[in-house]
């Protein structure tokens, strides 16, 4: 299982809403901040810290001198946290597992590096997790669902038991998915909606049951 395992001081990257929710659940869990990379130069500080550069300044602390926690969040797939994650990764740093302290986590659930499991959240057993994931602010991940890497999990969001999800798909914020159902890679679920059946590669579905979406889907 997940969670923060070392005391390495962290780098957080991205400055934007997602980072600060991060930020804020890293101070709580006791973690030290270094500071904040960001793409554009000259951000505010973020909490009370404070930029140490563009992206690239991750660069100049060793790999074993430091963790890094991914603040880019998704709105949709094909986002930046994606190809953040991998360059680093790359280039051998690690990202830190991130576990909110009021999120449950039954003790049988696999979760690989880079999730964030924000408040409030509860993944009951069976379910397994892979890397760069968001389940985000109050989302519930039942038994045996799978979720594949870079998927983002919004806020409030109900997986039923034995739901797949598939790479970089979003599931849009306080959404449904009935049990069993199969969300495509780089799919996108509307907020509020409810899945009924499986949904392809690459579709955007929204409303109540879910229907392909016609102006975003490639159905
Ligand atoms: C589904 C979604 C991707 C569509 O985004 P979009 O392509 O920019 O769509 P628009 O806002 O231009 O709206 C297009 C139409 O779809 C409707 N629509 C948008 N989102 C909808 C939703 N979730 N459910 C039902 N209808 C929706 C709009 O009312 C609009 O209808 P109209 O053409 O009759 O006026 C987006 O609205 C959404 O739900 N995103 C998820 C947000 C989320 O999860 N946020 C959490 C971040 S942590």
């Amino acid at each position: 299982m997940g969670g923060s395992t070392d005391c390495l001081p962290i780098i957080v990257v991205g400055a934007g809403g997602h980072a600060k929710v991060l930020a804020s659940t890293l101070f709580l869990l006791g973690r030290h901040i270094l500071g904040f990379v960001d793409s554009q130069l000259c951000r505010p500080p973020l909490l009370g810290i404070t930029q140490l550069g563009q992206d690239d300044a991750v660069l100049s602390f060793g790999t074993s001198r430091v963790r890094l926690a991914n603040g880019i969040g998704s709105i949709a797939p094909g986002s930046i946290r994606r190809k953040v994650y991998e360059k680093f990764c790359d280039k051998r740093y690690l990202f830190e597992t991130v576990v909110h302290p009021s999120a449950f986590i039954a003790p049988e659930t696999k979760i690989e590096h880079g999730t964030q499991v924000m408040a409030g959240a509860v993944i009951q057993p069976g379910a397994a997790l892979g890397a760069n994931v968001i389940v985000n602010t109050g989302a519930v991940v039942d038994h045996d669902c799978l979720i594949e890497a870079h998927a983002h999990i919004a806020p409030g969001a109900t997986l039923c038991g034995a739901v797949r999800i598939g790479t970089e798909a979003h599931i849009g914020a306080g959404a449904t998915i009935l049990q069993s159902v199969t969300i495509g890679s780089r799919s996108m679920v509307g907020a509020g909606a409810v899945v009924t059946r499986d949904v392809p590669s690459g579709a955007t579905v929204v409303g109540v049951p879910a229907r392909p979406d016609v102006k975003g889907s490639s159905l």
